[in-house]
């Protein structure tokens, strides 16, 4: 079994993780997953094979043969699925909801288990999820559960998808990150919820520096990783 460090970003759609956990990893030169990424990879198969999302065995068939890659580019990492660069369409709106559905069955949760726990090699590995610090990683030496309030992660996903010049309204993502929250939560298989040992960082009123800031010094009072930038 390996013992790499992994420190564990938890939290609801929208409050900064996938930042959050980007800067972190690059900062420590550590391994990143994004383990959201392999639960849309999963939807956006499904939809592509016509398989109904409520299906469980179904689906997870399809999470058993997935063939998910990450490809780290100028523009950031790229997601291929077999031979084609499926980035766009998991990153969508539409990819988030599928993903909230297909994680809803435990038996797609069990085969993304090991999939994951591959990622914690050296020298080690920043793991972005729901329950990467109850679940997947539950001996992580430093967990962090981020949150925000659902206003806040609405407004700020309004401006990144404004900023990409989609077609999209504030109150139609509140409503789409309110019933995500309301199906992560309340899901029986590892819903979200902080590990009992999570430090719990609300970032409505922080910047992204004093969010990244306050996670390096925590690691570094842990004696967990030195930071290798500034
Ligand atoms: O982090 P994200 O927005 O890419 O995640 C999309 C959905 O995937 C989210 O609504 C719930 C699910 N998910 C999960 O159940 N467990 C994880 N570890 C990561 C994501």
């Amino acid at each position: 079994m390996s013992v790499s460090p992994v420190i564990c970003i938890d939290g609801p759609s929208g409050a900064g993780k996938g930042t959050l956990s980007r800067q972190l990893a690059q900062g420590l030169n550590w391994h990143l997953l994004d383990s959201g990424a392999l639960y849309r990879a999963v939807g956006v198969a499904c939809q592509r094979a016509g398989v109904a999302l409520e299906a469980a065995n179904e689906v997870a068939a399809i999470a058993s043969v997935l063939d998910v890659d990450f490809r780290a580019t100028d523009e950031g990492i790229t997601v291929w699925m077999a031979k084609e660069d499926v980035t766009a369409d998991i990153r969508s709106e539409a990819g988030g909801l599928c993903a909230s559905r297909v994680a809803l069955h435990p038996e797609v949760r069990e085969l993304l288990l090991t999939k994951q726990r591959e990622w914690a090699c050296a020298p080690g590995l920043v793991a972005d999820g729901r329950d990467m610090g109850t679940v997947v990683f539950p001996a992580a030496p430093l967990k962090i559960f981020l949150t925000a309030s659902a206003e806040a992660r609405a407004e700020r996903r309004f401006h990144q998808l404004q900023g990409t010049g989609g077609n999209v309204s504030l109150p139609r993502l509140l409503a789409d990150i309110k019933d995500r929250d309301a199906r992560d939560v309340s899901r029986k298989a590892s819903p979200l919820m902080p590990a009992p040992d999570a430090v719990l960082i609300d970032s409505t009123s922080l910047t992204v520096e004093e969010v990244v800031q306050r996670v390096r010094g925590l690691a570094s009072i842990r004696g967990i990783a030195s930071d290798t930038t500034d």
